[in-house]
């Protein structure tokens, strides 16, 4: 059986890895099952991708979309045209889908399309509710024709209940990228900058800001980091940038003592400060994920969350888009008051496996 796994975006590279890792297991465990690893290209940048690929051990990709970035219309479409030709070569037996970027909706439509192939969908049944943002449509359009949801929480069960999706399709499986994280936690590396800005355990901010409603306006995005620097009471913030962010961030200049401004940083380095932060500031949906299970404290700069478990169990707390909620929240923070926060159900490192014993048993592989 061949397994076409897709993956297109940052939090895709480290979600898809231990599905490979589990993949190849039952291989050479005697089960007939093969992967195609489809890159559609949506990011490319080294720093965006070739590294995830170096420190997590994930192969070469088996083909390249190449689709690159664009408008929504103009990737999907990008993606769409180069994953169908492929599969119009030679078909799969299966494609599988992780998160809710654009390379998850458009490749769950081709594969759709072409001779009906059956399409599994990891992290399937998330909603924020929130319609302006691109991964939620993303998100509504997946699940609709998606047959296998591999699923990271009971609430995601239950929308996908109420969306009518039947009982024998939903599979309870956890989180991949909380597989990957305990898999690669005594691998988390102290980046150079740890003694350059004088990095102590608990005595700095990790910030990442990527989405639009926070960064595509100028003043805003100049607004949220100025709050946050100014509150963090002298503790460095280290902010490592996304390419969309950093195109508007030298267009506004801000500058301050304790901010550091760098380039995005490699999952091993990235996760290593996450894990000794005072605390992290972030409009991430997987970031969130990871500071719960290292139960560092979380502030999300958005107004919903398509992980509430995040909030309802672990460390993350919604502050909103406000700039003003920011300032009571640091005060909270330091006067030690924030929630210590628990693990949700099954993110344990082993739902890969349960993935992947799950399609061996749908497809009666053994
Ligand atoms: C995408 C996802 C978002 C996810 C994020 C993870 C969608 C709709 N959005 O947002 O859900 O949280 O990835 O990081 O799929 N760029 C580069 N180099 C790259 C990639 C992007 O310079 O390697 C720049 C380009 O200017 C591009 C912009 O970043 O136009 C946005 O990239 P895009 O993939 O469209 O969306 P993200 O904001 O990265
Ligand atoms: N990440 C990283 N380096 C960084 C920023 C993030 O390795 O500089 C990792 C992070 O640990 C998480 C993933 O990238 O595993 C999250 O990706 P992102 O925030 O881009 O996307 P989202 O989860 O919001 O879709």
């Amino acid at each position: 059986m061949l397994v076409d796994i897709i993956a297109g975006a940052r939090p895709n590279f480290i979600k898809i890895a231990p599905i490979i890792e589990a993949i190849n297991a039952a291989g050479k465990a005697g089960v007939n099952i093969q992967f195609r690893l489809v890159h559609t290209g949506q990011h490319y940048d080294k720093k965006m991708s070739g590294d995830f690929f170096e420190q997590l051990g994930i192969p070469e990709p088996h083909h390249n979309l190449e689709a690159g970035s664009g408008t929504q219309a103009e990737q999907t479409g990008k993606i769409m045209i180069g994953y169908e030709r492929l599969l119009l070569e030679k078909p799969c037996d299966l494609c599988v889908v992780v998160g809710d970027v654009t390379s998850t909706m458009a490749c769950s439509i081709a594969a759709k399309k072409v001779n009906n192939i059956k399409v599994a969908h990891v992290e399937g049944g998330i909603r924020s509710g929130d319609w302006t943002m691109p991964e939620e449509i993303n998100r509504i359009v997946t699940d609709a024709i998606t047959d296998y949801f591999f699923t990271t929480s009971e609430v995601a069960n239950n929308n996908l209940r109420k969306s009518g999706v039947k009982e024998e399709q939903i599979y309870f499986v956890g989180n991949t990228m909380i597989d990957t994280l305990y898999k690669q936690m005594p691998r988390f590396s102290q980046p150079a900058l740890w003694s350059e800005y004088g990095l102590t355990s608990g005595g700095y901010i990790i910030m990442t800001l990527h989405r639009p409603a926070n960064v595509d306006d100028k003043d805003k995005l100049k607004e949220l980091i100025t709050e946050i620097v100014t509150n963090s009471r002298g503790l460095p913030v280290i902010f490592p940038v996304h390419p969309r962010t950093a195109k508007i961030l030298q267009t506004i200049g801000v500058n301050a003592d304790n901010l550091h401004v760098i380039d995005p940083l490699g999952y091993l380095e990235f996760n290593y400060l996450v894990k000794n932060a005072k605390a992290v500031i972030t409009d991430s949906g997987g970031i969130t994920e990871e500071a719960t299970v290292m139960a560092v404290p979380c502030m999300t700069l958005r107004d919903s969350t398509e992980r509430p478990e995040t909030c309802t169990v672990g460390t993350n707390e919604l502050l909103g888009t406000d700039p003003k909620s920011i300032q009571p929240a640091f005060e909270r923070l330091f006067a030690g008051q924030w929630k210590e926060g628990a693990i949700p159900a099954l993110w344990d490192g082993k739902t890969a496996d349960r993935i992947v014993s799950s399609i061996t048993r749908i497809f009666g592989l053994n």
